[in-house]
């Protein structure tokens, strides 16, 4: 411990496809949409974050959102470095200290970033203050976050099922021993939501409806026990061109995800038909565990049960485990130095 150590501020970071979350001092005070807003004549960020998201899709050609991070890469590193600065600085409780403090920092970032886009990150971490910088990978932050005693000779399945990207990583002795990662997620489902509002009812909808839609009344099952009300929808009908609302059951929505969930379920397979024979024991034992937003999609959960033969368990508040994970490594950083990336 140095003398200056309490100049040092410690932060937890889920830099996520779809949202990024900050976890200071125990708490959860960054969750936002990991979306930027940029004025296009003079390339400033004006908006980070929920209210950039609020911009999104009724932008004007002055103003463009973007995603840094959408498909698990990293599109454009000067608006995710802005991004994760705003997000930084906007932490109430580092926001009233009279100098900025240096920052000790764990960063969570998709298991698809190349190298590079690490060191981007690393270095962007590093522009805002950080004095340590360290790194880990989605699975092992949500098999923390989840719980699951990852420095065990035991094998343990997660799928992370975010924004972007699937996770799917089997984790033992610290390290993960097998691992996917699919484009196919929360973003795919939506945007086959949209298509099935085109083509089965020529409604033309935008994101921002059609994550609702997917919220609400998304199914992966065709039957549900408890299933929701049929939703009303609305968007331009593409024939007329006049605004147009139509009401769409649960059953539509689960057509329309079907062929998306059917990708997940197979790269579930390959991963564990890669995973060694001890390990698989271990799984058939102990199960799969679900995290990430997408997770939460009604009827997943029993549907990929059905196709593995597995017990299948969605972590508890499944949007922060990944931060959870990433929180715990940072209080204990020496215990957890093998799960960072080096
Ligand atoms: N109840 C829900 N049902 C289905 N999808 C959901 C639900 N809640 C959030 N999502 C989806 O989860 C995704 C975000 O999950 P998240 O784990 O935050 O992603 P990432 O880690 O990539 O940022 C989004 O696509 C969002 O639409
Ligand atoms: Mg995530």
């Amino acid at each position: 411990m140095g003398f200056f150590d309490f100049l040092t501020e410690e932060i937890a970071i889920d830099l996520g496809t779809a949202n990024t979350l900050i976890i200071h001092n125990d708490k959860v005070v960054v969750d936002s949409p990991s979306i930027v807003a940029i004025d296009r004549t003079n390339n400033k960020i004006i908006a980070v974050g929920q209210e950039a998201n609020q911009m999104q899709g009724k932008t004007h050609e002055n103003i463009k959102t973007i995603r840094p991070l959408k498909d698990g890469v990293i599109a454009d590193f000067n608006a995710s470095e802005q991004m994760i600065s705003m997000f930084i600085r906007n932490i109430p409780s580092l926001k009233k200290r009279f100098f900025t403090p240096s920052l000790r920092m764990v960063i969570c970032i998709p298991s698809g970033i190349t190298e590079v886009e690490m060191r981007a990150v690393r270095e962007s971490a590093e522009r805002v203050n950080g004095k340590e910088v360290y790194l880990i990978h989605e699975p092992m932050a949500a098999a923390i976050g989840i719980g699951i005693d990852i420095m065990q000779p035991k094998g343990n399945m997660i799928i992370d099922i975010g924004g972007g990207t699937t996770e799917i990583a089997v984790i033992a002795l610290s390290g993960i021993v097998c691992d996917k990662s699919v484009k196919i997620a929360g973003d795919v489902f939506t945007n086959d939501i949209i298509y099935y509002m085109r083509t089965q009812h020529n409604l033309f909808i935008g994101e921002r409806t059609a994550e609702r839609v997917k919220i609400s009344i998304g199914s992966a099952a065709e039957e549900l026990e408890n299933p929701p009300d049929d939703m009303s929808v609305q968007g331009r009908d593409l024939l007329t061109g006049k605004p147009k609302e139509i009401m769409i059951s649960y059953r539509e929505i689960h057509k329309a995800l079907d062929k998306s969930i059917i990708r997940i379920e197979d790269s579930v397979m390959e991963t564990l038909a890669q995973t060694p024979p001890e390990l698989a024991a271990d799984i058939y034992n102990t199960g799969v565990y679900l995290a990430g937003g997408g997770s939460m999609l009604r009827g997943l959960d029993k549907r990929l049960s059905q196709k593995t033969e597995l017990p299948i368990f969605i972590a508890e508040d499944p949007l922060r485990a990944v931060v959870r994970g990433t929180g715990t490594v940072l209080k204990n950083i020496e215990r957890y130095k093998s799960v960072l990336i080096k």
